[in-house]
């Protein structure tokens, strides 16, 4: 057996909630929901940390405007840096954001890795930015970090949902929690997203607008925070917080 697994459970064992931000499909919006989550929860005085499992495509460090790829502190294991009062890790601080192909194989080990020499500390919440799919991530996230609970990110279209829907029935066969759905992107008014959600007897949480001034808000935190992207999601964190 891998000794590194026996670690991973103390490593997680003072962090009151974990939230696993997925999808079915890519370019919904995941890390952009969870960078966004971690945000709003740290400012409204938690303790939050964020943990980018996209390993191919890391996204929250250019959300948060990570600057600095510096290998964290090493102390008994790696200390989170903080960014704007987030404890932020990242596959880019082993990278240094460099293009880094992997094999299935490399990610499981990373993960584990990567969870293994993690010191967290005590944390009211760990939101995981996901990877799209049913691949090595989201199994070894399931596996490895058992106290998940899975927030599913989808847009108003048929192609996103026809993905997200086989993510949802994944979880729900091994009966995994699921926080519930959110709908992102909606441009115009349609009960599609939902129907669907109410079918699959889950809870849909809402939409979130697109919101066509995003991108000056990318790298920008307190923009982020002031973004009608926020304005929409808080009411939606609301709900499940
Ligand atoms: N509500 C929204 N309105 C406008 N653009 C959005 C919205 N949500 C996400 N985006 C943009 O869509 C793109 C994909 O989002 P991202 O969070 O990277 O998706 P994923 O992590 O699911 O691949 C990014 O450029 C992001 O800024
Ligand atoms: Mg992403």
């Amino acid at each position: 057996m891998d000794p590194r697994l026996s670690v991973i459970d103390k490593r997680l064992s003072k962090i009151k909630k974990i939230i696993a931000v997925a999808s079915g499909k890519g370019g919904v919006g995941k890390s952009l929901v969870a960078s966004s989550l971690a945000l709003n929860l740290s400012r409204k005085g938690n303790k939050v940390g964020l943990l980018d499992l996209d390993l191919y495509g890391p996204s929250s460090h250019i959300i948060l405007g990570v600057k600095n790829y510096k290998f964290p502190e090493e102390e008994k294991g790696i200390i989170p840096p903080k960014i704007d009062g987030i404890n932020f890790i990242s596959i880019v601080y082993y990278t240094e954001d460099k293009p880094s192909p992997f094999r299935g194989i490399d990610i499981s080990n990373i993960i584990i890795e990567i969870l293994a020499i993690t010191q967290w500390g005590e944390l009211d919440f760990l939101v995981i930015d996901m990877p799209p799919g049913i691949g090595d991530e989201t199994l070894d996230v399931i596996r490895l970090i058992k106290k998940s609970e899975f927030l599913i990110v989808t847009t108003p279209s048929i192609v996103s949902m026809g993905a997200v829907n086989k993510l949802l029935r994944i979880l729900k066969e091994l009966n995994l929690p699921i926080i519930g759905i959110i709908e992102n992107m909606k441009m115009k008014k349609s009960n599609f997203v939902r129907n669907c959600i109410f079918d699959l007897n889950l809870d849909y949480l809402g939409d979130i607008s697109f919101d066509k001034d995003i991108e000056e808000s990318i790298g920008h935190t307190d923009k982020l925070l002031k973004s009608n992207f926020m304005n929409d999601f808080d009411k939606i964190i609301k709900k499940f917080i």
